[in-house]
């Protein structure tokens, strides 16, 4: 059964039908379809816009369809036009004429639009909670390692040292910023298009706020053009995903780098990662290497939901219908990429000894003997100038500044005592960073705290 026949002398051609079908993939509406429907029917059927009867018979239909749906007792027909053809002529299927009743003050425009909504709204609840999952597991790991040190770097060159609680949780961060985009988001997702009709309003009185609360929307929408017209609640979440999705790559390339033998700082866990056909010692982190390269996945759809909006005139058009393949692909792949870097996390091991080791004459204590000297007087420019000569020399001898004796520091500068040398140990460099947020344990500590609580 088409939803429009009537107006029309001639078949569809097989070719347009088949072109312009979206059942393959608007399927994943299904359940929120038939959500929406319900409460549609029970508008109708409360302000007698349809019999009430014939509405329950609707609602009790769509019910037992929505069971059929998870027990898979129901598969689509595959050359159905959309979901909400094959919704309605499976309804007609089970309760007969009532069900041509359903589509009474309702288009398929504004029909879609919730759809997507409440499916995004439901997928971005989801997604929150396995981010959620993720700061969990960072702040336990940070929790155990606010006196390990390892490089902290800039351009990829060790700057000073940090401790490893410090750069898990600057991940924390990071993804709790990408929660609370995606948590806020849900004020402009949850704006109800259901009664805009076909892009004009309804002549029927209708009563959209009592929609809105069955479907748990927080208000409905002020203008019918803007309501089936919008995709911008679409870019918005394809536009968060691809800001994770980043912040991912970046953990993910880390990941990559420090299991490296060079590195040595991690060892991922056997279950996720992979072996090479030929090469018997492999060992291939190919996880982080897959969320890294589906970066581009998320990053072409945000593009592509935003290439197929511009220039579109108002209001509904069908361009619009690509907006699914865009989001759906955003949504699995950000979720899935979310998932495995979950598990991916808890199956590390970090190789605390060999992230020390790598600070060994590393210079990365040289800013702690510039400021040592400023604080007995020198300015910040001289001490710079000072500890930069002791590098040169340091390199020469081979040694790090922290195996220099007493003497050869007073070499360089007569102001330099045994609290200087002190200060040249790594932990001790680690122990100054005190300022609120730097990297120091106590500091560390104060910033779990402020974890914990924006985790609650
Ligand atoms: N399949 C369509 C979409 O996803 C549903 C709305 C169709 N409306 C229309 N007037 N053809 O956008």
């Amino acid at each position: 059964m088409s939803l429009w026949g009537g107006r029309f002398e001639k078949e569809t051609a097989d070719e347009v039908k088949q072109f312009s079908s979206s059942i393959a993939i608007d399927c994943q509406l299904a359940e929120v379809d038939i959500q929406a429907s319900i409460a549609h029917a029970a508008m109708l059927g409360r302000q007698k816009i349809i019999n009430p009867l014939d509405a329950e018979k609707i609602i009790s239909g769509l019910r037992e369809m929505a069971s059929e749906l998870k027990s898979g007792a129901w598969t689509f027909n595959p050359q159905a036009e959309d979901i909400h053809g094959e919704i309605e002529q499976r309804l007609f299927e089970k309760i007969g004429e009532a069900a041509k009743r359903v589509h009474t003050a309702r288009s398929r425009n504004d029909q879609i639009a919730t759809d997507t909504r409440l499916y995004l709204s439901q997928n971005i609840h989801h997604i929150a909670e396995i981010l959620k999952g993720i700061q969990g597991e960072l702040l336990a790991q940070a929790k155990v390692h606010t006196e390990s040190l390892m490089p902290g770097m800039t351009h990829f060159q060790h700057a000073q040292p940090i401790s490893l609680a410090h750069h898990l949780l600057a991940y924390f961060w990071m993804f709790d910023r990408d929660r609370s985009r995606l948590e806020d988001s849900h004020k402009r997702i949850l704006v109800l298009p259901l009664g805009s009709a076909a892009l004009a309003g309804t002549g029927f009185q209708i009563d959209r706020n009592f929609t809105a609360q069955e479907l748990g929307f927080l208000k409905v929408s002020e203008n019918s053009l803007d309501a089936v017209s919008d995709r911008d609640f679409v870019i918005e979440f394809l536009s968060d995903a691809a800001i994770c999705m980043m912040h991912l790559s970046r953990f993910c390339e880390e990941l990559i780098i420090w299991s490296s033998p060079e590195f040595d700082f991690v060892e991922l866990g056997d279950e996720v990662t992979t072996g090479s056909s030929i090469m018997p010692q492999k060992k291939n982190p190919d996880v982080a290497e897959l969320i890294r390269g589906r970066v581009g996945r998320v990053y072409g759809s945000l593009m592509g939901a935003l290439t197929m909006m511009k220039s579109l005139p108002l209001s509904y058009n069908r361009d619009m219908q690509e907006d699914k393949v865009h989001l759906f692909e955003g949504i699995e792949t950000l979720r899935s990429c979310l998932k495995l870097m979950l598990l991916m996390l808890t199956k590390c091991s970090w190789n605390k000894a060999q992230m020390q080791n790598a600070l060994k004459a590393d210079f990365s204590n040289a800013t702690d003997l510039a400021d040592d000297l400023v604080q007995k007087g020198i300015s910040f420019r001289e001490a710079h100038e000072v500890v930069g000569q002791l590098v040169q020399k340091c390199l020469k001898l081979n040694i790090g500044l922290e195996e220099l004796s007493l003497a050869q520091l007073k070499e360089s500068h007569s102001l330099f005592d045994q609290v200087s040398l002190d200060k040249t140990s790594h932990f001790a460099v680690l122990k100054a960073r005190n300022s609120e947020g730097g990297t120091s344990p106590e500091a560390v500590l104060k910033q779990i705290l402020k974890a914990e609580q924006s985790l609650k």
